[in-house]
């Protein structure tokens, strides 16, 4: 009998919520800095690392967004997320659909066409080496419809290297109804629709999601169990949730890894699938989710195999 850590590390499996941006290690943070000239106010990887205590998810984007001011050329989107890729075929992730957060780069002053192209490459790379990848763009939800137009618009010239939008950041007073002509037109387009939605915010922000977006799935999910209603409709259904352990826990959606909802989900019939969301900032990649997830809630060899299936039947590829 294989133990249950070999059933994790052999079970091919699909990664369908990870933000790029969120997968730079302290290290990378500090070699870019270095070869940009950028300042970073740590001194040391230590020290960076004591700083990632969160209460809560603004805490964390606060960093997040921080952290990232380090990309600045074409060579920095690749490395990123080549080094992201490596890491995800090791964890044996066969297939990946990967967020991305234009506007956290050409508000600053990135051109678009830079983490495109560098993101485009390193996908490449990862399709020679037998893994498919593709791109989900997202709206950062603290900012405005316009300027979530704007973004739509500027990627159109890139519209064949898309699978779909996303939508991302700060959520609470950001319901997802406020992004709902935005994601009609991305709907035009032939994009796929998905959303963050009940991280921190009410059930009714996974309603508009499904109801106002017409999103195909729900990125998280957790409050989703708050209302009974709900869960019948994702059920019934068959929406997908991404749920998330380690940033759960980091971000104190989940008090203790032990009451995480992730046997619950798959109890009441959901198509839930585990994920490693920003894998730098909560301390693990897919497989280092699925463990810690396996040992706080008791996990079977099944369910390590009906959540690896479902996060292949979840995601957008044939
Ligand atoms: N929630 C919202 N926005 C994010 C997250 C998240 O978990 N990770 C990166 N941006
Ligand atoms: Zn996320």
């Amino acid at each position: 009998m294989p133990t249950l850590n070999e059933v994790i590390r052999s079970t091919p499996k699909a990664e369908l919520h990870i933000h790029v941006e969120g997968s730079l290690e302290p290290g990378m943070m500090f070699d870019l800095a270095r070869r940009n000239g950028v300042s970073l106010p740590y001194r040391t990887v230590d020290e960076v690392r004591r700083a990632y205590s969160f209460n809560n998810l603004q805490e964390f984007l606060d960093l997040y967004y921080e952290g990232m001011n380090v990309l600045r050329t074409e060579e920095d989107y690749f490395a990123l997320a080549d080094a992201y890729l490596r890491r995800a075929a090791a964890d044996n992730v066969v297939h990946v659909e990967m967020f991305f957060d234009p506007q956290a780069h050409t508000g600053r002053g990135v051109p678009l066409r830079t983490l495109m192209d560098g993101l485009d490459r390193a996908i490449a790379r990862s399709r020679e080496r037998g893994v498919s990848v593709s791109l989900i763009l997202c709206f950062l939800r603290h900012l405005s419809e316009r300027e979530a137009f704007e973004t739509l618009e500027a990627a159109e010239p890139y519209r064949d290297r898309l699978l779909g939008v996303g939508l991302d950041s700060s959520e609470v007073g950001h319901p997802p109804s406020k992004f709902s002509r935005v994601f009609e037109a991305a709907r035009d387009l032939g994009l796929r629709l998905v959303a963050h939605a009940g991280e921190e915010g009410p059930p009714e922000y996974v309603w508009e999601a499904l109801d106002t977006l017409g999103v195909e799935r729900i990125d998280h999910g957790n409050r989703a169990l708050e209302d009974e209603a709900l869960v019948a409709r994702l059920r019934d259904d068959r929406i997908p949730l991404t749920v998330c352990p380690l940033s759960n826990l980091e971000l104190r959606v989940v008090e203790d890894l032990k009451a995480h909802p992730i046997k619950r989900m798959l109890d009441l019939g959901l198509v839930a699938t585990v994920n490693s969301d920003d894998p730098a900032y909560f301390g693990g990649y897919i497989n280092e989710n699925f463990r810690q997830v396996a040992e706080a809630v008791d996990l079977s060899t099944e369910d390590i195999e009906t959540l690896a299936r479902n996060s292949l039947a979840a995601s957008f590829a044939t």
